[in-house]
């Protein structure tokens, strides 16, 4: 079965811009999500423009920031404060990787923890690894969008994670490492694998779930999986003619899973739908505080 997270993500996205009607009568305001991109990173272009086209679908009020690539660390800093302190904005997102001379983790940890629409503070990323239940981990913080968006994956195919033994390529902060803990707090048996693992394809033939995220085309062939595994790829990498491809070989391995995501069309959008949530999620937060507060 090969899931379409396009589909998965257009439905979700459609839910969720008629509870923003709902939400703009009863709090008499959209919510708003800034996205700030620094420098001329093509990817980068791309993947901000399909947030912002997705904040449309959505019915999000959607804030552009575009800073040049010699932007200093303090411009941005002094960007990200007044989104902080701007009580119509609910979600903050600056768009990574970001040119060399700047600290992805300084601006990162300065966007305020309750408008950390990625769950990259570290105060929230504490919270996913003390956390043992997802489902009131994601009630309370962000959790970071890829991750997010597999396990809704691994939901909409019937997957049960609890049990099962899960293989995580990647140990990156935005994706191997989150995905690991929401899998293993669902109970799953979790292994990371890195570029420095010894005897991959041995430990990945073991997973009944195997997430690929390590960034290397087609880097996961049919001799790496096992019968009937659920392949989850969030490898999105261009080939020479200018194809995109993910981390899985996906004509090799499709008839050895049970389930498989496609690239492009898998996580990518679901990434993008689980911004989505995480800025709803960051709203209705804020809202009901002000509320509380009486502002
Ligand atoms: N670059 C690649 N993935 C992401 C993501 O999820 N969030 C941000 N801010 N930048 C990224």
């Amino acid at each position: 079965m090969t899931i379409s997270g396009k589909e998965l993500a257009d439905s979700i996205i459609g839910r969720i811009a008629s509870e923003v009607e709902d939400y703009h009568v009863r709090f008499g305001r959209v919510p708003a999500l800034a996205v700030i991109l620094v420098g001329e990173d093509p990817a980068s272009k791309v993947y901000v423009r399909n947030k912002t086209r997705a904040c449309e679908r959505a019915g999000i009020r959607h804030i552009e920031i575009t800073l040049p690539e010699d932007t200093s660390e303090l411009e941005i800093l002094e960007n990200i404060e007044a989104l902080n302190a701007d009580p119509s904005v609910d979600g903050i997102l600056v768009q990574l990787p970001l040119p060399a001379h700047l600290s992805e983790s300084h601006i990162t940890g300065a966007i305020a923890r309750e408008k950390d629409v990625d769950g990259f503070h570290p105060l929230n990323v504490a919270a996913l690894w003390l956390g043992r239940d997802n489902a009131k981990i994601e009630e309370h913080y962000p959790v970071a969008c890829t991750p997010r968006g597999i396990m809704r994956i691994l939901e909409a195919a019937g997957v049960d994670p609890a049990g099962k033994r899960a293989v995580v390529i990647g140990r990156s902060n935005i994706v191997g490492l989150p995905i690991a803990k929401l899998l293993l707090n669902a109970n799953a048996t979790v292994t990371i694998c890195h570029s420095r693992t010894k005897d991959i394809a041995e430990i990945t033939r073991q997973a009944d779930i195997l997430v690929a995220a390590i960034g290397k085309p087609k880097f996961v062939g049919a001799e790496m999986v096992r019968d009937s595994a659920v392949v989850v790829d969030v490898g999105i990498n261009r080939l020479p003619d200018g194809k995109l491809c993910g981390d899985v070989d996906f004509e090799a391995v499709a008839p050895r899973a049970s389930v498989i995501t496609p690239v492009p069309g898998g996580v990518g959008p679901m990434t993008v739908c689980s911004l989505m949530e995480n800025t709803i999620d960051c709203y209705l937060r804020h809202t009901a505080k002000r509320k509380k507060r009486k502002i």
